[in-house]
C-alpha cells in the first residue's frame, strides 16, 4: 500500500476561520496486475484466431456504421467483420428515433444476440458495447442527470462521487450497454477549454481520490471472483487533454518540463490505475515536449509518452493493466496535425505500435482512406479500415506478436467483465434513491460566492414575492441547460424535452418551496412590500460540448432588460439572489453593474443535472445548508478575475501554482466557498 497524504486548504472569507483538511488517499496497487489473471485463457483464444478475427476485435465503431451494412433490422455486420466492440456516439438514438429506455433495450438486446465467431473452435465473443455516460446515462429519456464533474469536484465527497458512478452503472447496464466512457480526469488549465466542466478540479490529489473514488463505483470489482460487476470504465484522455495551449480543444501541449507536466496531468490516472480501470482512452491532444527537444507528436501515436507514463512497469505506483482506445477519428486527425500529413495506413500502423489496442472508427476516418493511394479498399464500409489494418500487418508494418498483444488485452477485459459467463447474474441497484443521490449531489455541489447581510437562507415565512428574472423567459424553466452537454445530444438539449416530474428546474424548484409567489420577469412596479421580496436572477452558458465549448472571452453580464430590473430592485432595497448555470468559472465581476456586484448574494451552480432546480431553491430557502459539512459547497477550481489570468492558462489551484502564476479574484480559491 503506498500511502499518500493530501493536506488541503480551505480559504474561507474573513467571516469564517481558515481551516486546512488532512485526508488520507490509499493509493494501492492491488490491481496492478488484475486482469493479467486471464491472460492465459486470453492468449489461448488468440492462438485459435485467424488475423481477420483479431482484427475485428480491434475495430470499435458506431451503431450507424453497423446498421448501414446490415439487413433491416438486423445487425449481421458484426458477424460480418468480427466485430469486437459498438459505441453509441454522441448524437445517436435507437432505429425507432426515440430515446425511450425501452426502446434502447430492444435495441441493444438486438445487437447483442450477434457475436463475432472464431471459426476454429466455434468460440462466439461476446461485444462491448459503450456510451458517453459521462454524468449519468444521458442517451436515455428521462434519465437521472448527476452534476458534470466541475460540480462533483466542488461537492468534495469521495464517497457521494462513489455512490453516483455505482447508480450511472446500474443504468448503463439497463439500458443493454457495459462500457462507460467515463470519467475524464483531465486537470483542466485553462478555462477557455470546452471540456472543463469534465474536469473535477485543478488540484492534483483531488483529481485523483475523485477518479478513484470513480472507477470503484462504476466497475464494482468482485475481488473474490475476480470479476467486474459493474461496468468498464474508460479513463480519459490519455494525457494533458486539459493543459493544451489556450485551452484549445484536441490542442497542443508545450511542455517545458517534464516532471511539472506529468504532476499536473497524471493523478487523475493514479488514481483510476489503483482501483483498477479496465480502460484508457487516448486524448486527441498533441505534445511538443521542448526540454527533450521532440517534435510534436499526437497522442495517438505518441510512442515514448505512451510507453513511459502509461506502460509503466513500475510495480511500486498505481499502474494500468487494462487495453487502450483511441479517441473517435482520432487516426485520421493524428495524420493530419503534424508537420508532414502522414497517409491513414502509416498513422494507423504507428498508433497500433505505439500502444493502441483498439481503435474507434468514424465516417472521417473511411473518408481518409479513400485517399490513401496505398490501399486499394476505398469504400464507405467498415471493410475499408479493416483492409487498412490488414495491409499493415501484410506489410509488416505492424507485427504478429503486437496484433496477439492488442487482442489479448481486449479479450482479458471481456473475460474480466465476465462477457463470456452466461451465468453472471444481473447487476443489483445500488442502495437508496437514486434522484435522492442526485439531489444530495446537486445541493454539495454549489458554492456560494457571496452572501451579504446573510440573505441566504431567505425566510420562507416571511417572503411574499418571489422575482424570478433572467436574460430570456424560458431560461429560468429549462432542465436542459441545467444538464449542460452530452444529454440526449452531443451538445446537449436546452429546454426540457425527455425530462419526467423527477427532474427540476429553478422555476419548479422554487415553486415547490414558494409555490404561488412566483413571478417571472416582472418589475419593482408589480411588488407592493419591498421587504417580503426576494430576486432570483439566473445567467447561464447555453449547453455545450468539446470544441464547441471552447471560447476567447468567459465575460458574462446581465442583458440591458434584466439590468435595468435589477438596479431598480436594488434602489428599493430588494435582495437580488444570483445563480450561476456554467461549465466553468465565469468572469462576472469587471464592471460596476457585473453580475457579482449587483448581487447580494450569488450561487456558483455549475451544471446541476436534473435535481437541480430542487438543489437550488433548497440551499436558497434553507433546507439545505451550505458547508453543512467540512469541504462540500467549496471551489475546486480558483475563481479568475479577468481574461489575462485566464489566458495564461495557470489559474490554478495552489497546491501547482507556482510564484508568478494569477491569484484568483478576491479570496476566491480552491476550497472557497461561504456557508449557511
Ligand atoms: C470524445 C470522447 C468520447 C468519444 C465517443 C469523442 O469525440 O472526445 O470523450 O468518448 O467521442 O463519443
Amino acid at each position: 500500500m503506498l500511502k499518500k497524504s493530501i493536506v488541503f486548504a480551505l480559504s474561507f472569507s474573513a467571516l469564517y476561520s481558515i481551516t486546512a483538511i488532512a485526508q488520507d488517499q490509499e493509493l494501492s496497487v492491488k490491481y496492478n496486475h488484475f486482469y493479467d489473471f486471464y491472460q492465459k485463457r486470453a492468449a489461448e483464444l488468440v492462438q485459435s484466431m485467424s488475423l481477420e478475427e483479431k482484427i475485428g476485435q480491434m475495430t470499435l465503431v458506431n451503431m450507424a456504421a453497423i446498421k448501414k451494412e446490415s439487413l433491416p433490422g438486423n445487425w449481421d455486420a458484426i458477424e460480418k467483420y468480427n466485430i469486437g466492440a459498438i459505441l453509441a456516439d454522441g448524437d445517436e438514438m435507437p432505429e425507432t428515433k426515440s430515446p425511450n429506455l425501452s426502446d434502447w433495450q430492444i435495441q441493444m438486446k438486438s445487437i447483442n444476440s450477434h457475436t463475432a465467431l472464431v471459426k476454429k473452435n466455434g468460440t462466439h465473443i461476446p461485444l462491448l458495447l459503450g456510451t458517453d455516460a459521462v454524468h449519468g446515462n444521458q442517451h436515455v429519456a428521462n434519465a437521472v442527470i448527476f452534476p458534470h464533474n466541475i460540480g462533483l469536484g466542488a461537492t468534495h465527497d469521495p464517497e457521494l462521487i462513489k455512490q453516483i458512478a455505482a447508480w450511472t452503472a446500474y443504468d448503463v447496464k439497463q439500458s443493454g450497454f457495459n462500457w462507460a466512457y467515463a470519467a475524464t480526469v483531465a486537470i483542466a488549465h485553462n478555462y477557455r477549454w470546452g471540456r472543463t466542466y469534465e474536469s473535477f478540479s485543478s488540484d492534483p490529489d483531488w483529481a485523483s481520490q475523485f477518479a478513484q473514488k470513480y472507477v470503484l463505483g462504476a466497475q464494482n470489482i468482485d475481488d473474490e471472483s475476480h470479476q467486474l460487476r459493474g461496468v468498464l470504465s474508460s479513463t480519459k484522455h490519455f494525457i494533458g487533454d486539459g493543459n493544451t495551449d489556450n485551452g484549445t480543444d484536441e490542442g497542443n501541449v508545450t511542455v517545458i518540463d517534464v516532471v511539472k507536466f506529468t504532476k499536473e496531468n497524471k493523478a487523475g490516472y493514479e488514481g483510476a490505475f489503483s482501483a483498477g480501470t479496465g480502460n484508457v482512452m487516448v486524448s486527441y491532444s498533441s505534445i511538443t515536449d521542448m526540454s527533450q527537444n521532440l517534435d510534436t507528436m499526437p497522442m495517438s501515436v505518441n510512442e515514448k509518452y505512451l510507453k513511459k507514463y502509461l506502460f509503466t512497469e513500475d510495480d511500486s505506483l498505481p499502474r494500468f493493466n487494462g487495453f487502450t482506445v483511441s479517441d473517435y477519428t482520432a487516426i485520421s486527425k493524428a495524420a493530419t496535425t503534424r508537420k508532414q500529413t502522414l497517409a491513414f495506413h502509416q498513422t494507423l500502423a504507428e498508433a497500433v505500435n505505439a500502444g493502441l489496442d483498439m481503435i474507434m472508427v468514424s465516417k472521417d476516418d473511411i473518408s481518409m482512406i479513400s485517399n490513401d493511394s496505398a490501399l486499394s479498399d476505398h469504400s464507405d464500409n467498415i471493410s475499408a479500415f479493416q483492409a487498412a489494418l490488414l495491409f499493415d500487418c501484410n506489410q509488416g508494418l505492424i507485427t504478429p506478436e503486437r496484433i496477439d498483444e492488442a487482442v489479448t488485452h481486449i479479450l482479458q477485459v471481456k473475460l474480466a467483465m465476465g462477457l463470456f459467463d452466461s451465468s453472471k447474474t444481473a447487476l443489483a441497484p445500488p442502495e437508496g434513491d437514486e434522484n435522492k443521490v442526485a439531489l444530495q449531489a446537486a445541493e454539495e455541489s454549489l458554492v456560494l460566492l457571496k452572501n451579504d447581510a446573510s440573505v441566504i437562507p431567505a425566510d420562507r415565512r416571511a417572503i411574499k414575492h418571489v422575482i424570478l428574472l433572467a436574460n430570456n423567459d424560458t431560461l429560468v424553466n429549462d432542465i436542459g441547460t441545467q444538464c449542460g452537454g452530452w444529454r440526449i445530444k452531443w451538445q446537449g438539449l436546452a429546454g426540457n424535452d425527455y425530462t419526467d416530474f423527477h427532474a427540476s428546474s429553478i422555476l419548479t424548484g422554487i415553486n415547490h418551496i414558494a409555490g404561488d409567489m412566483v413571478t417571472i420577469n416582472s418589475d419593482k412596479s408589480d411588488t407592493n412590500n419591498t421587504n417580503n421580496t426576494i430576486v432570483i436572477a439566473v445567467i447561464a452558458e447555453p449547453p455545450y460540448a468539446e470544441m464547441f465549448g471552447d471560447r476567447t472571452d468567459l465575460t458574462m453580464n446581465f442583458d440591458s432588460k434584466t439590468l435595468e430590473r435589477i438596479k431598480a430592485f436594488k434602489e428599493a432595497k430588494i435582495p437580488v439572489i444570483t445563480i450561476l448555470i456554467s461549465g466553468r468559472p465565469m468572469i462576472v465581476s469587471l464592471s460596476d453593474d457585473a453580475p457579482l456586484k449587483m448581487s447580494d448574494a450569488f450561487i456558483a451552480a455549475w451544471l446541476p443535472g436534473t435535481t437541480g432546480g430542487d438543489a437550488i431553491a433548497n440551499a436558497i430557502f434553507g433546507n439545505y445548508h451550505f458547508g453543512y459539512k467540512e469541504g462540500v459547497n467549496t471551489l475546486s477550481f480558483p475563481w479568475p478575475e479577468n481574461m489575462e489570468q485566464v489566458n495564461t492558462g495557470r489559474l490554478v489551484c495552489p497546491s501547482i501554482r507556482n510564484t508568478g502564476d494569477p491569484k484568483p479574484l478576491d479570496n476566491y480559491d480552491c476550497g472557497y466557498g461561504l456557508r449557511t
